[in-house]
């Protein structure tokens, strides 16, 4: 096995979505498409969360520092350092990457939600309880799934909601949507300010499995990221959604690892419905 970029798996992951109109879609017509172009809209995400480190928990002092512990520059914000999205499945409890969080003091977290900019609006939640999988492995990037428990509870609002969750297997050549602030290009190691949504489509395991360096299994899910398309760091424990219709979403999965945000090579996430009672034996029953 090629040395995987572990970093992507440290707390800053994957991916979320690349501009689809960048330089390097020019080169082809498979004409992805960001829905409601690039930046999404205030409120069309009302379950998007953000985790971030408290800057009292960052202490970085220099930048060298900052790249070798894997931190993206300009990134701190004023809530603290987003490191991962998230998603809100109840008022107390938000559902993310086991590799965002595992090993993590609750005290060091925060959940920001109701904005689409980092830098500015929305509110912040405590994290008082960190559940992650037992089984989950950095290395073999298993059961990368994680619930977290804020405080106080969620007041919810037009910009603030739960996504439902998937308790059924989903088909390939599914349309579905990833939203993120992660990085619009790896090559510049900086999240995005503006929350980011792109379509894309779901794979077939194996189809996915013959594209990729790592194993993956059905309790995982695969999206087609054509031409660079899809999660990068930043975008990791963050919701992929099926919406059956404008009134009806379900998130299917969590933004787990890709091998890197450029080749194209598939997203890979943790796939919701397999983790059903995980989750709900987690969360207190509260899907
Ligand atoms: C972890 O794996 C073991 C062995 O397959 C299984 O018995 C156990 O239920 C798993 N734990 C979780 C939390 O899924
Ligand atoms: C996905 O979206 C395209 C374009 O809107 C549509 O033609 C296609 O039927 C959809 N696929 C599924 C499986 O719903």
């Amino acid at each position: 096995m090629r040395s995987r970029e572990i970093y992507v798996l440290i707390g800053i992951l994957l991916v979320p979505l690349h501009n689809a109109f960048d330089v390097k879609h020019a080169k082809n017509n498979l004409n992805w498409k960001i829905i409601g172009g690039e930046d999404a809209p205030e409120g069309l995400y009302p379950y998007q969360a953000s985790l971030r480190i408290k800057n009292s928990a960052l202490r970085i002092v220099t930048e060298t520092e900052c790249r070798y512990k894997g931190l993206m520059r300009k990134t701190i914000y004023h809530y603290g350092f987003h490191t991962c999205g998230a998603s809100i499945i109840s008022p107390e409890y938000v559902l993310t990457a086991a590799h965002c969080v595992a090993y993590k003091e609750p005290n060091t977290m925060l959940v920001v939600v109701g904005t689409t900019t980092l830098n500015d609006g929305g509110d912040a939640y405590a994290v008082t309880e960190i559940s992650w999988n037992d089984n989950f492995s950095l290395w073999h990037g298993r059961h990368d799934i994680a619930v977290l428990k804020v405080s106080p509870p969620i007041t919810f609002s037009t910009n603030v909601n739960f996504i439902a969750l998937q308790e059924n297997e989903v088909e390939p050549f599914e349309n579905v949507t990833l939203s993120g602030w992660g990085f619009l290009d790896r090559r510049d190691d900086k999240v995005s300010n503006n929350l980011q949504h792109i379509k894309l489509k779901t794979l077939e395991t194996n189809d996915c499995n013959s594209k990729h360096e790592m194993t993956v299994t059905n309790d995982q899910i695969c999206t087609s990221t054509q031409s660079g398309g899809g999660a990068c760091k930043g975008d990791s424990g963050g919701p992929l959604v099926k919406m059956y219709n404008p009134n009806v979403n379900k998130q299917i999965g969590i933004v787990s690892y890709n091998d890197d945000c450029i080749t194209g090579s598939p997203d890979v996430y943790t796939k919701i419905s397999h983790y059903i009672t995980w989750i709900r034996e987690k969360c207190n029953n509260c899907v």
